[in-house]
C-alpha cells in the first residue's frame, strides 16, 4: 500500500528546517508500506496557486541536507490557506478563502496528511485546516524560542551562536576604540535570544522586551565602568525591547498578507537616548538582523530538528493527528495544537534563573 504526506514550512526561515524534511523522509524508508513524501513549495502556497507546485522529496534529494540552512521546499509569511493574496486587475490585493480548494486537491492526490513546520503562526493555520478535516501534524519552528509547550525549539542555538560570534568580535573593537556598542538582535516579544548572547557574550548591559527599561540606569552603569578604569561596555538590545510605555520600534508591514509589525530600530533609539542623557563617548550600533536566521545550523538544532521529523512521520503513522512534537527534557513528545499555542514563552524575570545568573554576575537590564 502506498501512503502520500505533504510537508509545509511555513513562516519565516529558520535553521533547522532541512533537517526535519531529511528526518521525515528518511523515518518513512523504515516502513514495509511505501511512503510517498511530498514538499509544498512556499508553505501551503504550492497547493493553493492556480497551478499546484508540489514536488516529491526522495531520499537522494534529502541526504545531507541536515547541514544545510534555509528550507528547500521554500517558505513565506504572508497569505496561507483561509487568507490567500489575489492580486486584481486593478493592482489592489483580494484575500481569498481557498482552504475548500486545499482540501479538495489533497483528496484528487490521495494525500493522508499534511505536516506544518512553522511557528505560532502556521500553528494557527494548523488548527484551522483540522477544524475543516484536514489532518495535519505541526513541528515548532522558531529561532524565538518562544513557544511555550517545547523547551526548545530548533533554530534557536543557531541563532544564539551566531550572535554570540558577533558580539566577541564587537567586544574587541569596543576595547580598542574605548567604545559604547549596542547590538540589536532578533526574538520578536521575546528577550531569550538576547538574554542567552549577553551571558554567553558577558556583556555589560542587556535590554528584553520582558523588563521594561529606563535609559538613566544604563547611563549609570556605562558610566561607572568608565569611572572605574574599564574604558568600554557592551550591550545587547532585543528588537522587541521597550521602555515603560510599552511601546516597541518598528514599522508595519509593507508585503501583502504579512500581519507582523517590523520589529527594528531600537538599537538607535537607545543610541539617541544616551547622547541625550549626556554620554560622551562614542556609541555604535550594529544590527544583526537576519544574519541570525542564515547558514548552517549548529550541532544541537540539527539533532533536534532530526528527531522532530523522525517525531512528527510516527504521528502520522500512528494518525495522531492535531498534535504539536515538542521536546520536553528528556522526551520528545506532543501536546495538543491548541494547548500548545495557549501562552507564549517569555523570559519570566522574577522566575528564571538565567536573568538571577546574569543579575548576579553585574549585567544590567536597565530596571535599576
Ligand atoms: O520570528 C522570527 C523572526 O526572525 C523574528 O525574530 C523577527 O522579528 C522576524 O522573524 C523577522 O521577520 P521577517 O523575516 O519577515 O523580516
Amino acid at each position: 500500500m502506498t501512503h502520500k504526506i505533504l510537508v509545509a514550512t511555513g513562516g519565516g526561515d529558520c535553521p533547522g528546517l532541512n533537517a526535519v524534511i531529511r528526518g521525515i523522509v528518511k523515518r518513512s524508508r523504515l516502513e514495509q508500506d511505501e511512503w510517498k513524501v511530498y514538499g509544498c513549495i512556499e508553505s501551503f502556497n504550492g497547493i493553493l496557486k492556480d497551478k499546484i507546485e508540489i514536488v516529491e522529496l526522495t531520499e537522494e534529494m534529502v541526504s545531507g541536507l541536515h547541514v544545510k540552512g534555509g528550507t528547500i521546499i521554500k517558505t513565506t509569511n504572508r497569505g496561507g490557506p483561509f487568507h490567500f493574496p489575489v492580486k486584481q486587475p486593478d493592482g489592489s490585493w483580494v484575500m481569498e478563502d481557498r482552504s475548500q480548494l486545499m482540501k479538495q486537491r489533497l483528496e484528487e492526490l490521495g494525500i493522508e496528511a499534511v505536516i506544518n513546520i512553522g511557528g505560532d503562526g502556521s500553528q494557527g493555520i494548523s488548527m484551522e485546516l483540522l477544524k475543516i478535516g484536514i489532518p495535519v501534524v505541526g513541528v515548532p519552528k522558531t529561532i524565538d524560542n518562544d513557544l511555550s509547550s517545547t523547551d526548545f525549539t530548533f533554530g534557536f542555538q543557531t541563532a544564539v551562536q551566531i550572535a554570540t560570534e558577533a558580539f566577541d568580535k564587537l567586544v574587541t573593537t569596543a576595547e580598542s576604540h574605548n567604545r559604547v556598542f549596542i547590538m540589536e538582535v532578533m526574538g520578536r516579544d521575546a528577550g531569550w535570544i538576547a538574554l542567552h548572547t549577553a551571558l554567553a557574550g558577558g556583556a555589560e548591559v542587556c535590554i528584553i522586551p520582558e523588563i521594561p527599561y529606563d535609559a538613566r540606569n544604563i547611563v549609570k552603569k556605562i558610566e561607572t565602568r568608565y569611572k572605574n578604569g574599564m574604558g568600554f561596555c557592551n550591550i545587547v538590545i532585543a528588537e522587541g525591547a521597550k521602555k515603560a510605555d510599552g511601546k516597541v520600534t518598528g514599522s508595519a508591514p509593507e508585503a501583502v498578507g504579512d500581519p507582523h509589525i517590523k520589529l527594528g530600530g531600537v538599537g538607535d533609539v537607545l543610541r539617541r537616548e544616551l547622547i541625550d542623557l549626556g554620554i560622551e563617548h562614542d556609541v555604535r550600533v550594529t544590527v544583526l538582523g537576519h544574519l541570525q536566521r542564515g547558514g548552517t545550523p549548529v550541532a544541537y538544532d540539527r539533532i533536534l530538528a532530526t528527531e522532530f521529523g523522525v517525531k512528527a512521520f510516527e504521528l502520522v503513522k500512528e494518525h495522531k493527528y492535531g498534535n504539536l512534537v515538542v521536546y520536553r527534557h528528556p522526551n520528545i513528545s506532543y501536546v495538543p495544537l491548541e494547548e500548545a499555542l495557549k501562552k507564549p514563552h517569555l523570559v519570566q524575570p522574577d522566575r528564571d534563573f538565567l536573568v538571577h545568573t546574569a543579575k548576579s554576575i553585574g549585567i544590567c537590564f536597565g530596571d535599576e
